[in-house]
């Protein structure tokens, strides 16, 4: 397909707007453009066809079914975005005074209150943008708390699961921690035996998943908790796995004293391509005294931001959070109801049912029952045919189907990570199990057909390690010079007529 630059025409034209008749801006010689813009010069029709021809090359959940372990890809009710576009939440400017946001302040001091409700912990912060920002917000809390004990100094080491997501081992090393790696045991679950001789009063805490990358609940939670806080260490919740426990088990009960939550994920949102997100935080009373200012404050009849934390952290985000997030995880939240545990359970039975019927043809490395996840492994795949875990996750692409995350966790060689949602109906499993077991038919009868999918998508395999570290994101002007709109040396500028 060609780029919107290669089917441009000189002086083509969508629309003609009037020629403006105002005097030229007063705009400094030195912030005056040298060159005018190069734009693609194109009719109306050219344009709708160009961007809906990009569209259906595209895949997203609303293409189809997208099970990419551990990002919790479901589906985003439309009522939603009908309720995050009422003016009033809209049209809303940041500086807007309280008095003319009550609606939007109350509307957070709500979600505050649920949030701090599902994880069973006292005060929650709405600013941080991400999973990622929560975790670096928590541990800076984690700083704050020991500074204020005078043992900041002493406590220098997190320990952090080998099943952990990237952003953790990052946010630790960030936060300016000493990074201690734990193993995980036979069953999946932490190495309680390193914990107990490792955990001492230089440990400020423990950043954990739970249900951990693997789809597993860890089934010593308890006591890695009671181990941590019997050497006056903290417990954090990387709550990216939330979808599995909502309304079942809260972090706060199983002894996590901060958690992030992925509003994106969990509480659903538009967030393919990296965004939008949320990342709140909520934390037990002792660190409530930390938190980012403002904190949202109210007492169910008026609302306000509350500056006045003397030991707060400060400021972690600009203005007050990711706004539209909150307007649509408040209405899925609420949507739901006291039912919110149905959404967990469904989420987990669906993990389930595919798990069972996949285990045999793919190899279980943790023989257990999953949470709203599960890991299997090609390597059985590998050992005989040669088919390596990107290779199915390809070759899925050619059956209409977003691969699963794949090399994740590390720990799992040829690692397939699944993650369906509680949003997808059984026939859309039932879809997903034909294709996984043709492709293992495939593997054995076939491997090239593997080795060289995808075979029907606009691009084939590309090289992944070129895409990533050489990617080109800007048409190459220098490689086209004919293009319009590339000015003689000191030739005028002058913007094109009517654009
Ligand atoms: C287990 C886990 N932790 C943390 C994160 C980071 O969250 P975010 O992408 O919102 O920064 C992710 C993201 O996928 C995750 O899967």
């Amino acid at each position: 397909m060609k780029l919107i630059y290669e089917k441009s025409k000189a002086g083509r034209r969508a629309s003609t707007l009037p020629h403006y008749d105002l005097p030229k801006a007063e705009v400094p010689e030195e912030l005056r453009r040298k060159r005018a813009p190069r734009l693609p010069e194109l009719s109306e029709p050219e344009v709708v066809r160009h961007f809906s021809a990009l569209a259906t090359r595209t895949f997203g959940i609303d293409t189809g079914f997208y099970p990419l372990g551990s990002c919790t890809m479901k589906h985003n009710p439309r009522v939603n975005e009908r309720l995050v576009n009422l003016p009033g939440f809209r049209d809303l400017h940041p500086l807007q005074d309280e008095d003319g946001a009550q609606g939007a302040l109350e509307l957070m001091w709500r979600l505050q209150e649920i949030l701090a409700e599902v994880v069973g912990l006292d005060a929650v912060s709405l600013q941080p943008a991400a999973g990622s920002q929560g975790e670096l917000t928590g541990l800076m809390l984690m700083r704050a708390y020991f500074a204020d004990r005078g043992e900041s100094d002493r406590r220098a080491n997190v320990f952090v699961a080998d099943t952990a997501h990237g952003t953790n081992p990052a946010s630790v090393t960030m936060a300016g921690f000493k990074l201690q790696k734990v193993g995980t045991d036979e069953r999946g679950n932490l190495d309680l035996e390193f914990l107990r001789a490792n955990v001492n009063d230089e440990t400020a805490g423990l950043m954990l998943t739970n249900p951990s990358t693997l789809g597993l609940f860890d089934e010593s939670i308890e006591e890695v908790a009671r181990i941590f806080h019997d050497a006056g260490a903290l417990l954090y919740y990387d709550g990216a796995n939330l979808n599995a426990v909502c309304g079942i088990s809260r972090p706060g009960d199983m002894g996590f004293d901060i958690v992030h939550y992925n509003l994106h994920k969990t509480f659903s949102q538009p967030h393919g391509g990296g965004g939008p997100g949320a990342g709140p935080i909520a934390v037990r009373g002792i660190l409530e005294p930390f938190l980012p200012v403002p904190v949202v404050a109210g007492n169910g009849e008026r609302y306000r931001f509350d500056y006045d934390r003397p030991k707060t952290i400060g400021k972690v985000r600009g203005f007050y959070g990711p706004f539209g997030v909150f307007v649509r995880s408040y209405a899925f939240i609420r949507s739901y109801g006291p039912g919110l545990r149905e959404m967990s359970e469904a989420a987990v039975l669906n993990a389930n049912y595919l798990l069972a019927r996949l285990k045999g043809t793919y190899d279980l490395p943790f023989e257990r029952l999953c949470m709203h996840e599960f890991v299997l492994s090609a390597r059985n795949l590998k050992r005989e045919h040669g088919v390596s875990a990107l290779d199915v996750a390809k070759r899925l692409m050619d059956y209409g189907y977003h691969p699963p995350t794949i090399y994740f966790p590390l720990i799992v060689p040829e690692a397939l990570m699944i993650e369906p949602t509680e949003t997808e109906p059984k026939e859309a499993l039932d879809g997903f199990i034909q294709a996984m077991h043709a492709i293992a038919r495939e593997a054995a009868e076939d491997p090239k057909l593997l080795k060289d999918a995808p075979h029907n998508r606009p691009v084939r395999r590309l090289d992944e390690v070129k895409a990533a570290k050489r990617a080109i994101v800007r048409y190459q002007f220098d490689e086209h010079p004919d293009m319009r709109g590339e000015p003689a040396e000191g030739e005028a500028v002058e913007a094109q007529k009517g654009a």
